[in-house]
C-alpha cells in the first residue's frame, strides 16, 4: 500500500539520536558464534536486516537475548543436527547482504565437518546480489561451498572444511568480503592476507581487536590475521548509524534555515564520507567528538546546517566511505546550483536495488535533470521537484529498498505539490522508526 508523505515549507530544526549502527550491530550478532567468552551489545539496531544474524545465531546454537535494546549472546556447543545426518539446516540471511556474506566467511572453516552443513538463502533481491566474492576466495581457503542454483549466488550449501590461510587482493573494495575473509582467516592455518580494501569500513578489525585478536595492518588498507588465535567476548555500546542519520542531514542542507543535531553518532572514518561531500557542498558541517572514541569505534555529536550550496564531486577512491548515501547525496545534487558528478559508483547497481538506475528514474520522475551513466550520476540543478497532488500523488518507486525509500522521502520533503513511496514498509530493514523521527523534526520536538 502506498503511503503519503511529509512536506516542508519551513526550515527542519531539532536533535535527535539515531538508533544503533547496523553494520556494528550485525558484527556484535554474529561474531558471538566465535566469541569465547559472553557479548554484550548495548544500543543494538532491532530492525529487519539486524534480526536476520540474530536468527542465525540462534539457530547455530548460541544463547542470544535481546531486551532493554540490549543484545547479549553466550556461546554454547553447536546443535546435534549440524554435526550429525540429516538435513541441512536453512538459514535464511532475509535482506541482508551483511548476514550472508559474514556467515560465508564465518560458517565455512567452523562447521562441524562430516554434518549436513546449512544452506544459506536470501529474499528475491539478495539472491540476485554477487556472492561470488567471497565464495571464490573462500574455495581457494578450502572451503566446501555448493551453488544450488546459480553460480555465485545464493542458496548455497556449505559444510564445514580445514582452511588455509591466502593472499587475497579484492577487486572492488568491500567491507562484507574483506571481513569474511579475516573471519574464514582467524579460524585457518596460517596466515591470511586480505589486500584491496582501501578506505571501506573497518568495523569487523575493530570488534575482533576488542575481543583480543590481533590483527596486522598492512599499506593502502590491506590486513592481516594469522589463524588459530583464542577469542574473548566483548561488552560494547553500538554508536547511532550515520547512514540513517544522513538522511536527516540531507534534509537539512537542502532546506534554507535547517539546523539538525545528531547526538551519539557513529563517526568511523570508513563511514563520514557524506559529511565530506555536504561540506564540499557549502553545507556547514559541525562535528563535536567529545562522546568518543569508545570501544574502539569514533563517536560525537553532529550538527548539520543550511548553508551557501555549490555542486559536488564524488569520485572512485572515496565511494567506500559513503556508498550507502549516494541516493540521498543524488538527492541533495537536485537542489545545488550548477553540475555534480558522481562517478565510480557501478557498486550501486548490486545493492539491495540497482540504486543508480531506480535514483535516476525517480529523480527524473520528479522533474529533475539526471543523466544516468554506467557507473555514476550527472545531476545539474537547483531544480524545484514537483509531486502530484494531494488526491493523486506522484507514487515513487522503492524497489523495496530502504535506502531508496528514506532518500526519496527527503526529496519529497521540498518538493512542490504531494508525493507517496510504494513500499514505505522496507524502511523497517534498517530504520523502522525513519516516519516517526521525521515527523517528529517537523513538528519541532
Ligand atoms: C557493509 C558494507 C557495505 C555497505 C553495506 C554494509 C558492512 O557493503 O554497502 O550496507 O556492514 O560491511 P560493501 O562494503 O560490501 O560494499
Amino acid at each position: 500500500m502506498s503511503s503519503l508523505l511529509p512536506t516542508s515549507t519551513g526550515p527542519l530544526q531539532g536533535t535527535l539520536r539515531v538508533p544503533g549502527d547496523k553494520s556494528i550491530s550485525h558484527r556484535a550478532a554474529l561474531f558471538g558464534l566465535i566469541a569465547g567468552a559472553p557479548c554484550r551489545a548495548t544500543n543494538w539496531l532491532d530492525a529487519a536486516d539486524t534480526r536476520c544474524s540474530l536468527a542465525a545465531v540462534r539457530d547455530l546454537g548460541c544463547a542470544a537475548e535481546f531486551g532493554d535494546s540490549t543484545l547479549q549472546v553466550a556461546p554454547g556447543p553447536w546443535p546435534k543436527a549440524l554435526a550429525g545426518g540429516g538435513k541441512p539446516r536453512t538459514l535464511d540471511c532475509g535482506n541482508s547482504g551483511t548476514t550472508a556474506r559474514l556467515l560465508l566467511g564465518l560458517l565455512a572453516a567452523r562447521l562441524p565437518q562430516g554434518g549436513p552443513g546449512v544452506l544459506l538463502t536470501g529474499d528475491v533481491s539478495l539472491r540476485g546480489r554477487p556472492m561470488g566474492r567471497v565464495i571464490d576466495p573462500l574455495r581457494a581457503m578450502g572451503a566446501d561451498i555448493q551453488h544450488m542454483a546459480t553460480e555465485g549466488r545464493l542458496p548455497v550449501l556449505l559444510r564445514g572444511a580445514d582452511l588455509q590461510g591466502i593472499v587475497h587482493r579484492m577487486k572492488v573494495p568491500s567491507a562484507q568480503a574483506k571481513s569474511a575473509l579475516l573471519l574464514a582467516g582467524l579460524q585457518a592455518s596460517g596466515r591470511t592476507e586480505v589486500h584491496g580494501g582501501g578506505s571501506s569500513r573497518d568495523h569487523t578489525e575493530r570488534l575482533l581487536r576488542t575481543m583480543g585478536v590481533e590483527l596486522e595492518d598492512l599499506p593502502q588498507g590491506g590486513v592481516a590475521v594469522t589463524g588459530g588465535q583464542n577469542v574473548g567476548g566483548f561488552d560494547i555500546a553500538v554508536p547511532g548509524d550515520p547512514s540513517s542519520a544522513a538522511f536527516f542531514w540531507t534534509a537539512a542542507a537542502m532546506l534554507p534555515g535547517s539546523s539538525v543535531t545528531v547526538t551519539g553518532c557513529g563517526l568511523n572514518e570508513g563511514r563520514v564520507g557524506a559529511l565530506r561531500v555536504l561540506r564540499r557542498a557549502g553545507v556547514q558541517v559541525t562535528i563535536d567528538r567529545a562522546r568518543g572514541p569508545r570501544e574502539g569505534e569514533m563517536l560525537g555529536d553532529v550538527t548539520v546546517a543550511y548553508g551557501t550550496p555549490q555542486p559536488f564531486t564524488i569520485d572512485a577512491v572515496e565511494m567506500p566511505t559513503l556508498v550507502d548515501e549516494i541516493p540521498v547525496l543524488a538527492v541533495l545534487a537536485t537542489s545545488l546550483p550548477g553540475q555534480s558528478v558522481i562517478t565510480g559508483a557501478a557498486e550501486l547497481r548490486l545493492k539491495e536495488s540497482d540504486r543508480l538506475a531506480l535514483v535516476a528514474a525517480n529523480l527524473q520522475r520528479l522533474g529533475a535533470q539526471v543523466e544516468e551513466q554506467a557507473e555514476g550520476l550527472v545531476i545539474s540543478g537547483p531544480v524545484r521537484l514537483k509531486g502530484g497532488t494531494k488526491s493523486a500523488p506522484l507514487v515513487l518507486e522503492t524497489g523495496g529498498d530502504h535506502r531508496l525509500a528514506m532518500a526519496l522521502a527527503i526529496a519529497a520533503l521540498g518538493a512542490e505539490g504531494r508525493c507517496a513511496l510504494d513500499a514505505p514498509g522496507c524502511v523497517d530493514v534498517s530504520y523502522p522508526d525513519f516516519f516517526t523521527a521525521l515527523d517528529g523534526l517537523l513538528a519541532g520536538d
